[in-house]
């Protein structure tokens, strides 16, 4: 089984009186374990087909495959069931709960599938040790920099282990040397968890790290290394 499977996939935005396609007759398959990067320039559809993978969005046309499971016809309970037991999601900016410790960021997704307070202590703390950020676990996200804010956000997305994670552009507001740490902590956590890895990014020092990349333009993919 594929961890994603898109067949003709198509997105249409109406802006004013036209319609076009944001995502246009996109066809790919992620295998298993894979780490694939998503480029392309701004407004080449990128999020809007992250999103269509996570089941953020519905397509217009063809289907979405996640897992095994048909998600593009789902209901939104189901995909929802669906995102918070199988997918983690990092974005460009942290969405770290401001009034929340890193310890508690983290916990948050295993407190969602109401695990067990003892199960959720070990966790984290274990996830926080392996990513030496556990001098940080009662410190609260404001006193983090933006790096460790999104390793941070990684951590999160990842706690519950779920199959795939979809991540946009998560480097883009940081300095060369905290985007590599970013994707470092990626890197290690997608080999240590056997993780499936989209990341969208424009920024060729990322991409330029990953052995499978699409690019996309205007909504479809222009080339294909996978
Ligand atoms: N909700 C929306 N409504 C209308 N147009 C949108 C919407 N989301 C994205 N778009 C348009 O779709 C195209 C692709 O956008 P996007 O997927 O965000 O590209 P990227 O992530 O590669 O920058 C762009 O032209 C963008 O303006
Ligand atoms: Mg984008």
């Amino acid at each position: 089984m594929s961890a994603m499977t898109l067949k003709e996939v198509t997105r249409r935005f109406v802006t004013g009186n036209r319609s076009f396609p944001a995502v246009d007759n996109v066809s790919l398959t992620v295998r298993r374990g894979q780490r694939l990067a998503l480029v392309g320039p701004s407004g080449s559809g990128k999020t809007t087909l992250l999103n269509l993978m996570g089941a953020l969005d519905r397509p217009d046309g063809g289907t979405v495959q996640c897992l095994g499971v048909e998600l593009s016809t789902a209901s939104e309970r189901k995909a929802a069931d669906f995102r918070r037991k199988h997918l983690g999601f990092v974005f460009q900016q942290d969405a770290l709960v401001p009034e929340l410790t890193v310890h508690e960021n983290v916990e948050l997704p295993l407190v969602l599938l109401r695990e067990d307070a003892a199960m959720r202590r070990e966790t984290v703390d274990e996830l926080l040790k392996a990513l030496g950020l556990s001098q940080n676990a009662r410190a609260y996200p404001g006193a983090l920099s933006a790096g460790e804010k999104q390793r941070v956000a990684v951590a999160r997305a990842v706690v519950h282990s779920p199959g795939i994670l979809l991540a946009d552009e998560p480097t883009a507001n940081l300095d060369g040397i905290s985007a590599g740490w970013v994707l470092d902590t990626i890197e290690s956590l997608a080999r240590k968890k056997d993780l499936t890895v989209i990341l969208a990014t424009h920024d060729a020092r990322i991409f330029g790290r990953f052995e499978s990349t699409i690019r996309l333009e205007d909504g479809r993919i222009v080339e294909s290394h996978v």
